[in-house]
């Protein structure tokens, strides 16, 4: 059954499509997606395959590596020559970086034209097709360029997961678990009840999907633009201070974004604790949350810490030094400051931003 939500945002509210086979996602694009000249397609090779016929076909290489200022000024270059006008639409099929990436060209060619968001991996489905963040990276770190920018509409197919490598599909899961350790304790309970793992064809996958997408909807009406001071969007970076510090030293590509996220969900669950053992008013966290927040990222062969093997491979030696400071130079610093998404219970998160940065040097030791 095809499912609707709405992003509530006034005049730039759209609707999330949750569609449950081919025929209803051929149905949603053609009724909803607003097409009235042939459309910018933003692919990778991977993705090349779902790219429909018609319109200008852009495929860039598949990776990280690709949300760069070339491959930017190249879909812009590609789309003037072609005369694409201010009606021009594109669409971004793709996981995470062609929906940033596209988002961002939607954002700056001509000031701004519409997108709409196909996301191929389940990453793409719960998390960065929805909320308008759009944006590339520098050698200094990751998304440091972007714009907020709301596509259109969004149409989720969980076929496109079908050809999805399981190594992507479990760095999915590091979002799908980390909505339910920042918002939702009966979605973690549901995902560490779950008999069998979630896989592309699971039951229950369109509906935890779903779940994803209300939390970030929410969330995202509430501080759109990631200005509150205190809890807001920023909540849906639990785990992000570490993984994009983890990312950044390793070099992108090394680890997945979701299995640095996975890392980083059990560093902030450890975080948690040592705040509770710290009394600090409100945090309630327990050896066993983090004990179970630990065994549910395992279960989907996420590493849960930078000891881990990776991709069956030894894992790459990060110095400490290099990860605080990766960390400093994190977006959420504010006035020098480390700012953590911290949980009080599992499924309350809240922001902390007095912690001692020699706590975190020794849950990084801990953890290497
Ligand atoms: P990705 O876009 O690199 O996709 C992962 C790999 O899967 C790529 O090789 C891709 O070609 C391939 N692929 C995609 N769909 C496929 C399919 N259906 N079948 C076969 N192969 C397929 O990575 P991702 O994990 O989707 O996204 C990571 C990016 O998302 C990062 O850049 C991260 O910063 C960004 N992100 C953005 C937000 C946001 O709010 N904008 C949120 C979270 C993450
Ligand atoms: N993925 C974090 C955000 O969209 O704000």
């Amino acid at each position: 059954m095809t499912e609707k939500l709405t992003v509530e945002l006034g005049e730039r509210s759209y609707p999330i499509f949750i569609l449950p086979d081919w025929d209803a996602y051929a149905e949603a694009i053609a009724e909803h997606a607003e097409i009235t000249s042939p459309p910018t397609v933003i692919c990778d090779t991977n993705t090349g395959q779902y790219a429909g016929d018609g319109g200008l076909l852009i495929e860039l290489d598949a990776g990280e590596k690709t949300k760069s200022f070339a491959q930017l000024e190249k879909i812009h270059e590609e789309m003037a020559l072609h005369r694409i006008d201010r009606g021009g639409k594109i669409i971004a099929v793709g996981g995470g970086v062609i929906g940033d990436l596209a988002g961002f060209a939607a954002a700056t060619y001509l000031r701004g034209i519409d997108f709409y968001q196909v996301p191929t991996t389940l990453l793409a489905m719960v998390d960065s097709s929805v909320g308008g963040k759009t944006g590339i990276n520098l050698s200094a770190g990751k998304n440091l360029v972007g714009a907020f920018w709301q596509p259109k509409a969004v149409f989720i197919c969980t076929e496109f997961l079908k050809t999805l490598p399981p190594r992507e599909f479990s760095a999915g899961m590091a979002e799908v678990i980390k909505y339910g350790m920042l918002y939702d304790r009966a979605l973690f309970d549901q995902l560490v009840a779950l008999e069998q793992p979630l896989s592309w064809d699971h039951p229950e996958l369109p509906g935890v999907i779903r779940r994803c997408c209300e939390i970030k909807a929410e969330v995202v009406k509430a501080d759109e633009k990631e200005t509150a001071t205190n809890g807001g969007r920023a909540l849906l970076n639990l785990g992000h201070t570490f993984a994009h510090a983890i990312e950044n030293v390793a070099g992108y590509g090394t680890y997945l974004h979701g299995e640095a996220v996975g890392i980083g969900l059990v560093m902030a669950a450890e975080l948690s604790l040592k705040l509770t053992a710290e009394g600090r008013a409100g945090f309630q966290f327990t050896q066993a949350d983090v004990d179970a927040a630990r065994e549910l990222v395992a279960r989907y062969g996420l590493p849960t810490s930078l000891k881990d093997t990776l991709d069956g491979n030894p894992p790459p030696k990060l110095d400490i030094d290099a990860l605080m400071d990766a960390m400093r130079r994190d977006k959420k610093v504010r006035a020098g400051k480390l700012r953590f998404v911290a949980m009080e219970t599992l499924g309350t998160a809240v922001t902390v931003d007095d912690v001692d940065e020699a706590l975190i040097e020794k849950l990084w030791q801990q953890f290497s």
